[in-house]
């Protein structure tokens, strides 16, 4: 079941989606966080590092799982994954690096990684899941097509999530990584709860057809129609098809 909140911008989007987790950070020292890249949830970070900094949460015992990683980029790129989650949060709270993953997308054996991730999604099972949204309704790199059953896979990205991120890599889209690793369908289904952050009328239409239409591939976000429990908060833009 979807729960819909609206806010008005970008900022009270990032405090809404923080007061949603916040008990379960609070209450569950050793919660296991599912993380999301992005420009859409840095808001949501800065918002876990004011309330750690002020002595009211501690990361000391959690785990996270990050959803996914570029194929081929190195670690130490700015660009990578890795470095975004270290850059954005993890430099800046009390987590244990060593309890901090992302899958590996400099493996050798890519199709081992991917199912050492999922059987650890698995043994770890998801307290709440951050998500952002694709244009195109991707959740983490499941882009439109993707079976609903998938597990960690190795993803060839669209054309359009490519360009979306092009911003990231100098505007010049030959930089941008063709492949990528990503937590499967299935696996984020797991998460006990999952919160979704939308900003922006480049997403309006992603999340009128995650809420609004059929459960299909097509839209890889409509499964969490399926979900027993999702909030999704939407700001302004975002919601402009679904404001009721
Ligand atoms: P964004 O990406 O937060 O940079 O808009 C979200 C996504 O593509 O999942």
């Amino acid at each position: 079941m979807i729960v819909l909140q609206h806010a008005k911008d970008y900022d009270e989007m990032s405090k809404i989606a923080y007061q949603a987790i916040r008990e379960i950070l609070i209450n569950k020292p050793d919660a296991v966080l599912g993380l999301a890249t992005g420009s859409t949830p840095i808001g949501l970070y800065k918002e876990m590092i004011k309330d750690y900094e002020a002595g009211n949460v501690s990361y000391k015992n959690m785990v996270s799982i990050n959803l996914d990683e570029y194929v081929g980029l190195p670690v130490e790129h700015p660009e990578s994954y890795r470095s975004f989650m270290n850059r954005n949060l993890f430099d800046h709270i009390d987590i244990d690096k060593n309890n901090t993953h992302v899958p590996n997308g400099l493996a050798d054996d890519v199709d081992q990684a991917c199912a050492d991730y999922t059987a650890f999604a698995k043994a770890h099972p998801i307290d709440v899941q951050i998500l952002g949204i694709g244009g195109n309704g991707h959740i983490g790199f499941n882009e439109p097509g993707t079976a609903f059953s998938s597990n960690t896979h190795k993803v060839e990205l669209k054309e359009n999530t490519r360009k979306d991120n092009a911003r990231f890599f100098d505007n010049d889209l030959s930089k941008v990584p063709t492949h990528a690793i990503t937590l499967g369908l299935q696996d984020i289904m797991g998460a006990k709860l999952i919160v979704l952050l939308a900003s922006g009328a480049g997403k309006a239409k992603a999340i009128k057809e995650m809420v609004l239409g059929p459960v299909t591939p097509d839209c890889p976000a409509s499964i969490l129609q399926t979900h027993p429990n999702v909030i999704v908060i939407a700001d302004e833009a975002a919601s402009y098809y679904i404001k009721g």
